[in-house]
This record gives C-alpha cells, structure tokens and sequence, in this order.
C-alpha cells in the first residue's frame, strides 16, 4: 500500500465524514429555522384571521345599531304600532349585510326576550329568547351584547328552515379525527348581536337582535383568505387556507378534499382538539388537514359565557415550502459534493506531487544497493522533501569516495604484499647462500684470534673481521627473518608481558637515556595467539625506531587496549616524524633515510611480514616534526577472558 494511497485514503475518510455531519447538521437546522419560520408567519396570520372575523361581527353590529337607531322604528315600537314596525324590520332584513355579511336572523324582541316579530319567518312569534346568552346578557345590562353562540336545531328550525338545513350537516369520516358515532350534526353557529332599543326617557322598550349563521358561509372564510393570504397557489390549489369549526366541526372552509369540494362536514384531528377544544390553548405546529400537511395555528372560539364553542383556523399547505427546502438541501448537498470532489482531486494531485520525490529515492537506493554508487536522486524540490533529497544524495557521494578510498589502500596493500613476496623470496635465496660461508669465516677469524702469540696488528685486523662478519650474519639474520624462514611457534600470549620484557632490554642502552618511557597499559588484555619473540621483535623495531627518530630526547608511549575483539598496541613518539612522501615507503624493504651502514631498512618490512602473519595490521600516523604513531592491531584470542591468558605471569 503505498503512502499516496494511505494519505489519499485517510483524507478521503475524514473529509467524507466531516463533510456528512455537516451537511446533516446543516440540513438539520435549515429545516428548523425554515419551519419556524414559516410556522411564526401563519402564527401571525391567525392574527390576522381573528381581525378579520371580528371585523365581520363588527359590520353585522354596525348594520343592526344603524336599524336600531331609525327614529321611526324606535317612534313605531313606543306607539306600538306593528305594522309599521314590522315593515321596517323587514326591509332592514331584506337590504341586509352586504357581499360577505349577511343578516341571516333579524327579529324584534320586546324588553322580556320574547319574539314580536321575526323577519325571516314571521309566521313563528311569541317565544321567548331569554335563554340565549347574548339576549339574556341584554336583558340583564341593557346594552348593546355580540358574541358567537350555538343554537340547537330547534332555535334554528323556529328562524327558518332553510337555515336548519343549512346547518344539518353529514359527517365525513377523515383519518385523523376523533372518533365518533355520529352521523350528522345539526346545531348551528350564530354569529350575533342584541341592541336594546331606548325610548326617550331611556327605558328599553325592545331589543333588536339579528345574526349570520356561519354555518356554510364560505364568503367569510373566502374573505378572511383573500385578505390574510392573496392569490397563493401550488399546483391548482390554495396555499392559505381558514375554517371556522363548530366544535370539532368544519362548518365553514376552503381546505378542499381530493374531489376538490369543500371539507365542510370532516372534523379537527384528534391532537388538535384535544389541544384547543379541551384545553383551551393555542396550536401553532404542522398538523394532518384534512388529508394533507399544514402548517397551522388553531385558537379556541368562545360563546360569551367563555364556553369554547369552535375553532378559528389558518394553515399554510406544507408541500410547496416542502419543495422549496427540498430544492435547497439538494442544492446544498450538491455543492458539498461538488467541494468533496475537487478537494479529493486536488488532494490526489498534491500527494502525488508531494510524493513524487520517493519514489526517485527508492529508485536510487536500489541502483546503489545493486551496485551503482554513481545513482542520484537528483530532485531540486524544495522544502523538507527537497532537503532530504539533497541529503541523500550528500551520503550517497560520501559513500562513493570512502568506496574510492578503500579500493585505492585495498590495491596499495595487495601492492606491497606482492612486492615483499617477491622481494621475500630473493632475501632467502640470497640469506642462504651468504649465510654457510660467512658462518665459516665467523668461526675460523674467531678461532685464529684465540691463538697466542699472535702479532698485535694481526689481532687488530682478525677482530675487525670478526665484528664485521657479526654484522654481515646479522643482516642475513634479517634477511630470514624477513622471508619469514625461520618458523614461529605460536602460544596464547599477553602482549602487556612482551612490553614489559621489551622495555627492560632497551632501557639498559645508553640512546634511550634521554628519553621518557610512558606505559599505558590496559587492564584485563585479552590473550592473541603470537609468536613471542616475533611479537617482540615487532615492539623493539618499532621502539627503536621511535629511539632514533628522537635523537636528542622526548617521549615514548607505550599503551595497549582492546578494541572490537582485537588487542590494540599503539607506540607513539614525539620525533622527527615521517614527511608525507615517505609514508607509502616506509614498510617497503631496504627503504631507510639512516646514513649507510646504521640502517638497513628492514625493521618496518620484518614487522610488517610478522603482524601480518598474526592476522594484524600495521599503521602509522605521521606529522613531520611533531611525532608518529605506529599501531599494531592484533585479533584476540577468542573465549580468553579479560585478564589475559591467566599462565602468563602479571608484567613487572
Ligand atoms: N618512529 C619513526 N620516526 C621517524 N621516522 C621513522 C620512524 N620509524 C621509521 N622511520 C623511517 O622509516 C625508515 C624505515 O625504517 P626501518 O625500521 O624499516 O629501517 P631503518 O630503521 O632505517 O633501518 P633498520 O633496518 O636498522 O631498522 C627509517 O629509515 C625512517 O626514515
Ligand atoms: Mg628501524
């Protein structure tokens, strides 16, 4: 899986997730603010609606007051003088209301309540209206009483039977609304006024009473619609819509049923009467109308003894507010996904941008896994990326010249070790030869010496034969040495042991007078499998050297210590040191700056044969007038603990 994947893959998560919640979120309180919205509007609007029908009442008062106060009325009902009486209230019923009220019922009452003369159905007279709460509260104050009341069938039968019929409606089962065995309703809702009409010395000689039955009245909800709610429509039918209930009945309405008639008949969902009828409050929230959601506001009707009586309604049709929402969630959910998907392809883009620089390094780490230590990243990026490639590319090139470095003293070393085989080789030949004569003339000048009697310029001359010829076999010596001829018998051994042994035989010679002898040696050496006396042959090469390089005194140290598994031996001095040109020909056999006859430029080439032969290596550090530094690193003896080789006897 690659990393462009995974980030590619874990942005996509969160943003996916993000981006969810906050459209739900969004979408969520879109939807409530829209609601509230628009419920705080038809809240408002049933304000608007109560006005309206008030106003309504308000016209059937001003028209009663206006027939009230007609001085021949008032003069007629004083003389008493029915005809006259009557044909007025007559005509004031037949020119009656106007558009949206109409005076339904207009009787003239004497100051006990009972009828003198009804204009719609003069033919029943003489009962009395006393019991009817607007007409009693007439009686009772003598001032002018409005209100909405109910009247049963037979109040309604007794001021016309159209008007009975008008109210005897057929209940529409809808699937909200309470249930009920009922079949029809019959009473009917009045909305009414009573004026007492004064004599001159203000005594109530009659009271005028005259209402609208609200009873399929569809002029007064018509109206209250087109005033509160003009000219909305959605798809062929009203937005807005009013119903004044009788009860829980729909008595006067324009919500429609499917078959487009007027849902006079259906009733009040159950929640909302409970709500209104029951408990007398308000309800502003969506509700079930009929058969479709509204969003409405119902306040109770009330009879003037406080009695809820009906309902006044406005509601909003839900669907086209519905669909607006609709349109602007889907919008917004668009836009989200449109955002989600540029963010996702501007994220793919930049990972792959941003990652385009490991992919060059994978490649180039491979090329120089397999080999090829001239690959580069080669990327100019800028940033962290960049500055990760540039650094790779630093170690990359750093590796390259330690590769260069090592094949260089790799080729030196095989070099040298061909040119001391070589050179090995002829030494031996030559040793050889030398060696069986030279023995010869040794034993017999010595031999001659010990005779007596011998002349003393003879002597003389046999002693510089014997002492060259000691000088001669040394240098053979050498030579076997260095062709390795003579065998070495290896032994676990402690190098401290050998030092210390070197140091006693050089710290006798007088050379060594001037200079100091520091020995830093550690503690707990492990043992190396040598040859001791070539080991010290090793150490008295090395440290007469340092001796010669210091010809008028200085330091020498001596330290060993343990490094990686291998006994490290390290003999530096404060000489003469070697000049840079002379340090790749130092270990070559022969090579000496000594004057002819002190060095025979053996020393470094022997020590180098012997190290190697132990496994070792020989080093020199070197600054021309500060000093040099001569290691021999040995590997340890493996298992031998540290304390050394335990029968080696402890260095003195
Ligand atoms: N510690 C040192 N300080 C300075 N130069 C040194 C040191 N050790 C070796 N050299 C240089 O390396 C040369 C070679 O040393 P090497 O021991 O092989 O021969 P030599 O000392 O000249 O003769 P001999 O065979 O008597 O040892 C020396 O002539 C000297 O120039
Ligand atoms: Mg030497």
């Amino acid at each position: 899986m690659t990393i462009q994947f995974k980030l590619t893959m874990i942005v996509i998560a969160v943003i996916v997730v993000v981006n969810s919640v906050g459209s739900y979120v969004a979408v969520q309180y879109a939807g409530t603010v829209w609601l509230d919205e628009v419920q705080t509007r038809v809240r408002l609007d049933l304000n608007s609606a109560r006005a309206a029908y008030r106003n309504h009442k308000d016209t059937i008062v001003a028209f009663l007051q206006a027939a009230s106060l007609d001085p021949h009325l008032v003069s007629g009902v004083v003389e008493n003088d029915l005809p006259g009486v009557e044909s007025l209230v007559r005509r004031a019923h037949q020119s009656g209301g106007g558009d949206v009220v109409k005076i339904d019922v207009i009787n003239l009452l004497d100051p006990k309540g009972r009828v003198i003369y009804r204009a719609r159905n003069p033919k029943s007279k003489g009962d009395s209206l006393a019991d009817n709460p607007i007409v009693a509260q007439v009686l009772q104050e003598q001032r002018l009483a409005r209100g909405t009341i109910v009247l049963s069938q037979e109040s309604l039968l007794l001021e016309g039977k159209d008007l009975a019929q008008r109210a005897h409606l057929r209940l529409i089962d809808t699937p909200n609304a309470r249930p009920t065995d009922d079949e029809f309703r019959t009473e009917g809702m009045l909305a009414c006024v009573a004026i007492p009409i004064l004599d001159s010395r203000k005594r109530m000689v009659a009271i005028l009473y005259g209402g609208d039955l609200l009873n399929q009245r569809f002029e007064i909800v018509d109206a209250i619609k087109e005033e509160v709610f003009p000219q909305q429509i959605y798809q062929g039918r009203d937005i807005g819509t009013v119903t004044i209930f009788q009860g829980d009945l729909r008595i006067a309405t324009n919500v429609t049923m499917a078959d487009g008639q007027r849902a006079v008949g259906t009733r009040l969902s159950a929640p909302v009467a409970e709500r209104v009828l029951d408990r007398g409050e308000t309800w502003a929230a969506p509700a079930f109308v009929v058969n479709d959601w509204y969003i409405t506001a119902y306040e109770p009707i009330t009879d003037p003894n406080g009695r809820i009586i009906g309902v006044l309604y406005v509601g909003l049709l839900q669907a086209p507010f519905a669909r607006q929402h609709l349109l602007l969630v889907g919008g917004f959910l668009a836009l989200v996904l449109v955002a989600t998907l540029a963010s996702l392809l501007l994220i793919f883009l930049v990972t792959k941008l941003v990652l385009r620089p490991i992919g060059h390094i994978i490649a180039m780490q491979r090329k120089v896994a397999a080999g090829d230590l001239t690959a580069r990243v080669g990327i100019a990026a800028s940033g962290e990326m960049g500055e990760l490639c540039r650094e790779i590319d630093h170690m990359a090139a750093a590796l390259q010249e330690r590769e260069r470095q090592l094949e260089q003293a790799t080729r030196r070393q095989i070099g040298r070790s061909e040119q001391l085989a070589s050179v090995g080789r002829l030494a031996a030949g030559v040793a050889h030869e030398i060696n069986n004569p030279l023995t010869g003339v040794l034993t017999f000048a010595c031999m001659l010496r010990e005779k007596e009697n011998m002349d003393p310029q003879d002597k003389q001359d046999l002693e510089l034969i014997v002492r060259e010829t000691t000088r001669a076999a040394g240098i053979v010596r050498g030579l076997l040495d260095f062709a390795r001829e003579r065998p070495s018998a290896k032994a676990p051994m402690d190098v401290n042991d050998v030092i210390g042994r070197t140091m006693r035989l050089l710290g006798n010679q007088s050379a060594f007078h001037k200079i100091v002898v520091v020995e830093d040696l550690a503690d707990g050496l492990p043992a190396i499998d040598g040859d001791a006396n070539q080991i010290q042959q090793v150490l008295l090469n090395l440290s007469l050297n340092a001796c010669e390089a210091m010809p008028d005194g200085g330091t020498l140290l001596l330290s060993t210590s343990c490094e990686d598994e291998s006994v490290v031996v390290r003999v530096t001095d404060t000489g003469c040191g070697i000049k840079q040109e002379h340090l790749d020909q130092i270990f070559e056999p022969f090579f000496s700056t000594k004057p002819v006859g002190k060095g025979t430029g053996l020393g470094l080439s022997v020590s180098y044969g012997i190290v190697r032969q132990h496994g070792g290596t020989l080093e020199v550090e070197s600054a021309a007038g500060k000093g040099s530094t001569f290691t021999v690193t040995l590997p340890a003896l493996a298992g031998t603990s540290p304390g050394g080789p335990g029968k080696a006897p402890p260095a003195p």
